[in-house]
């Protein structure tokens, strides 16, 4: 087995069988049996999410209390490879994820990978819940934003202008954009 990421809480490795291994692991300043906790209960979470998720996403091989096995998505993490082309399907893939119930959590340009086949897919999905609300579906937003804001500064504000046009596909798109723009200005006046 191959390491490809060493992350914040996970360890990710490429298979011989060519499927990706995330094994969560105790970070050691936390307690331990907080962390083991965290640790079920994330790995539980991204199979929930990944077994209902109804948009390009590694589907699951095999699974246990402290990592997952599933499919290799081969390509680039957006973070990566970003243009502008990917980015109104980026939003329309949104809109179809909250419009499921699913909101991410940790909507960043790391957690998004064009793969090789030219399509897009999600990924990462330990901080992800089941919710309607519209305030956290303006949260998600307001993450990615920044995510796009603070790794390609030039060009975020077309980036995510190109995002909201996709997030139309979303029947309750206008009342989440205009939640949004709330959130953005709760977030400034806190500076
Ligand atoms: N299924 C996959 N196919 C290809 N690459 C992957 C896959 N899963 C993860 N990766 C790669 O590993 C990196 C880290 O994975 P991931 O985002 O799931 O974990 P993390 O951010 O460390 O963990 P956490 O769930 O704690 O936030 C990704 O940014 C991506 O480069
Ligand atoms: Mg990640």
């Amino acid at each position: 087995m191959k390491i490809i990421s060493q992350g914040a809480e996970a360890i990710i490795y490429l298979t011989k069988n060519n499927t990706i291994k995330k094994h969560r692991v105790i970070k050691g300043y936390r307690v331990k049996e907080i962390d083991s906790e965290l640790i079920k209960s994330r790995t539980k979470r991204e199979i929930k999410v990944l077994n209902k998720i109804p948009i390009n996403s590694p589907k699951i091989i095999s699974s246990g209390d402290d990592f997952i096995e599933m499919e290799y998505v081969e390509g680039i993490v957006f973070k990566n490879a970003f243009n502008l082309d990917n980015c109104k399907v980026i939003g329309e893939m949104i809109a179809d994820m909250h419009d499921s119930g699913i909101i991410h959590g940790d909507l960043t340009t790391s957690n998004i990978i064009e793969g090789k086949d030219g399509k897009i897919y999600f990924i990462d999905f330990g901080l992800s819940f089941f919710s309607e609300k519209i305030e956290d579906k303006a949260v998600d937003l307001h993450l990615l934003f920044h995510a796009l804001e603070s790794k390609h500064y030039k060009n975020a504000k077309e980036a995510f202008e190109l995002v909201l046009e996709g997030y139309k596909k979303s029947p309750n798109s206008k009342d989440v954009v205009t939640r949004f723009k709330i959130v953005e200005k709760r977030g400034k006046n806190k500076h």
